[in-house]
Formats: structure tokens, C-alpha cells, sequence
């Protein structure tokens, strides 16, 4: 390492603490002199392997679907409830999270390969934002889940991503956790066809990590023996009489203790589907687990993801 470039890291980190006060400067002072900086430094590393990994696979996905990564034999509907009801084919755009990252997104909107805006009315500068909505987690919303909100230790625990389609939860819960069993079950077949595809590509063990084609309402055995469950929103793909039959499903099987996570708070869900008042008492917020590891999260990029408990 030159001594400029010695040079260049210290201006960096004194850029850094001009912006603290004293008892800042004085807590982070401790914090480096402690060494207990290092140890939050492994931690960082091994986030950012783990992350590696689901880059890789993310990048192996791209090129087995169409950009928008739709696949032809999904039916994604608007929804017609809930806060999400103003999400019209016209208004929004597909962006998968998973496969595209916040930096890429911003690189090809740059690169016009993304359009941010449409016209209400054509050829004027009426021109609106389209709302980017994604059928996949992001990789930050998976480290998040298990390096968070989860307890670290799910050795004996089953994982339960209901509706799997290109897999992402369930290769986050192979590549940062320890859960026993993971598993997806997904009603769409060419989305189970893809996830069987990454599992063999990346020789995944198949006794630690199943993909189910079936409708979840069918397999009540995977949801009562499950540990944790993760739910991403169903609205673009059930209607809303499927989706109360799901909660209600849910609510009779998972056992208690059972973990249950969501996008977006279960109290708006149950709102706009009418049942709050039937499942209001069925769960219980829950705090994170690993609240160590909240210095590497952006709270703000995280506040849609709800952690419960089953009472
Ligand atoms: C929003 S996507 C979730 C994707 C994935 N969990 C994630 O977060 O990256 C919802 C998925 O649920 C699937 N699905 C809808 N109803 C289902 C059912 N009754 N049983 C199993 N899967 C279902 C859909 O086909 C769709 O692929």
C-alpha cells in the first residue's frame, strides 16, 4: 500500500468524523481502541460473502428469463384492495429486486434501458413516475430477514417461503442461515422448473432444500411442521377470495411459537381483505434477534418488513 493512498484513507475517515460531536467522536474512539471493531468487521466480510453468492445466482437467473422477469405462464394481476390498489398496469413497472439491485436499476434508467415516467396525456411534460414494484425480495431485504430479524441459530428449524416462484428466499435461507429444512412451495410450475434449475446448477443439497409445485392450500403437513414462514404479497397473484382462504388456512395451521414474516404490516393486509377483527389476537410483533447486526442495515430500506410471532 503507497503512502498516498495511506494518505487518501485517512482523509476519508477525518472527512467521516468532522461530521460527529465529541461524545460521538468519543464513543467510536472506544469502539476502535476496544478492537472490538474487528469482530463487527468479520461479521461485515461474512455478510458480504454470503451476499456473493445470491449475486451469482441472481446473475444466472437473468439470463433464464425475459428482463421484466415475468415468466409466460404467470398470471399477475392489479389488485383492486388495499394500498395497493393504485398500481395499474399503466402506472407501474416491473423490476425484479432480486435480480436487479437499487445501483443497477439507477445504471440502466441512466442507460434508458428503464423508463422512471409516463405520459397522463401525450406529448405533454404531464409526465408522472411510474411506482417500480417487485415480485422478489432484494438480497438487502434477505440479509435483513436472516442476519436481523431472524435468531441466528435455526438448526432443527424447518423454512417455509409460500410461494417461492424464482426462488430467492429460499436461497437466502440456504446461503445465511442454518435452517434445517428449507422449503418452497409454489403453485407455478415453469417458476418451480426454474428454481429446480438453480438448486441443481449450484449443487445445492436436495435433502436441506425442497421446491413443492403445489397450492399451498393443499399441504397443510409443510405449513404445521414449519418453524418460520415468510410471505411476501400475494395480491398480484390471488384474488382476494383465495387470499382470505390462505390467511384463514394459515391461522388454523401454523403452530404456536412459529415465526411468520411479512411485506408490509399484517394489520394493513387483514384491513383491505375485511378479516382484521377475525385475526387480530392470531399473532404477536415481534422484536429482532440479532439486534448486533443492526449497524449494517439501513432501517428506512427495511420498514416494510414485519416480523410476528404465533400466539
Ligand atoms: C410475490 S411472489 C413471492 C416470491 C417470493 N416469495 C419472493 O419473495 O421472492 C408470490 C408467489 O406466490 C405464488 N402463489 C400464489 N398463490 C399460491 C398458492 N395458493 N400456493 C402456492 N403458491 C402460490 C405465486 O405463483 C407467486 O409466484
Amino acid at each position: 500500500m503507497s503512502d498516498d493512498n495511506m494518505i487518501h484513507i485517512k482523509g476519508r475517515f477525518l472527512e467521516l468524523f468532522s461530521e460527529l460531536d465529541e461524545v460521538e467522536i468519543d464513543y467510536i474512539d472506544k469502539w476502535i481502541s476496544s478492537h472490538s471493531y474487528k469482530k463487527d468487521l468479520q461479521n461485515k466480510s461474512a455478510l458480504n460473502s454470503s451476499e456473493k453468492c445470491l449475486i451469482k445466482i441472481a446473475n444466472t437467473i437473468k439470463k433464464l428469463v425475459p428482463f421484466e422477469a415475468e415468466l409466460p405462464s404467470e398470471n399477475i394481476v392489479p389488485p383492486t384492495i388495499g394500498n395497493l390498489a393504485d398500481c395499474t398496469k399503466e402506472s407501474t413497472c416491473h423490476i425484479d429486486e432480486f435480480l436487479y439491485d437499487h445501483n443497477t436499476v439507477e445504471d440502466l434508467t441512466q442507460q434508458g434501458k428503464i423508463k422512471r415516467h409516463y405520459c397522463v396525456d401525450c406529448n405533454s411534460r404531464n409526465i408522472k413516475e411510474l411506482t417500480l414494484i417487485s415480485h422478489s425480495l432484494s438480497r438487502q431485504t434477505l440479509l435483513y430477514i436472516f442476519k436481523f430479524l431472524l435468531p441466528k441459530d435455526l438448526e432443527n428449524k424447518q423454512f417455509l417461503d409460500l410461494g417461492s416462484r424464482l426462488g430467492a428466499v429460499i436461497y437466502g435461507a440456504y446461503y445465511l442461515s442454518n435452517a434445517t429444512n428449507i422449503v418452497g412451495v409454489e403453485i407455478n410450475k415453469e417458476c418451480c422448473d426454474l428454481q429446480d434449475t438453480i438448486v441443481g446448477q449450484y449443487s445445492m443439497d436436495n435433502d436441506r432444500i425442497k421446491i413443492i409445485n403445489a397450492d399451498i392450500l393443499d399441504r397443510s403437513d409443510i405449513v404445521q411442521n414449519s418453524d418460520i414462514i415468510v410471505i411476501n404479497c400475494l395480491d398480484h397473484f390471488v384474488n382476494v377470495d383465495i387470499h382470505r382462504e390462505i390467511w384463514y388456512f394459515l391461522k388454523k395451521h401454523l403452530k404456536k411459537g412459529s415465526y411468520v414474516i411479512t411485506v408490509r404490516s399484517i394489520a394493513d393486509t387483514l384491513i383491505a381483505l375485511d378479516m382484521f377483527e377475525e385475526l387480530s389476537n392470531w399473532l404477536s410483533i415481534s422484536k429482532p434477534n440479532q439486534m448486533e447486526n443492526e449497524m449494517f442495515f439501513d432501517m428506512e430500506d427495511c420498514n416494510e418488513i414485519y416480523l410476528y410471532t404465533v400466539n
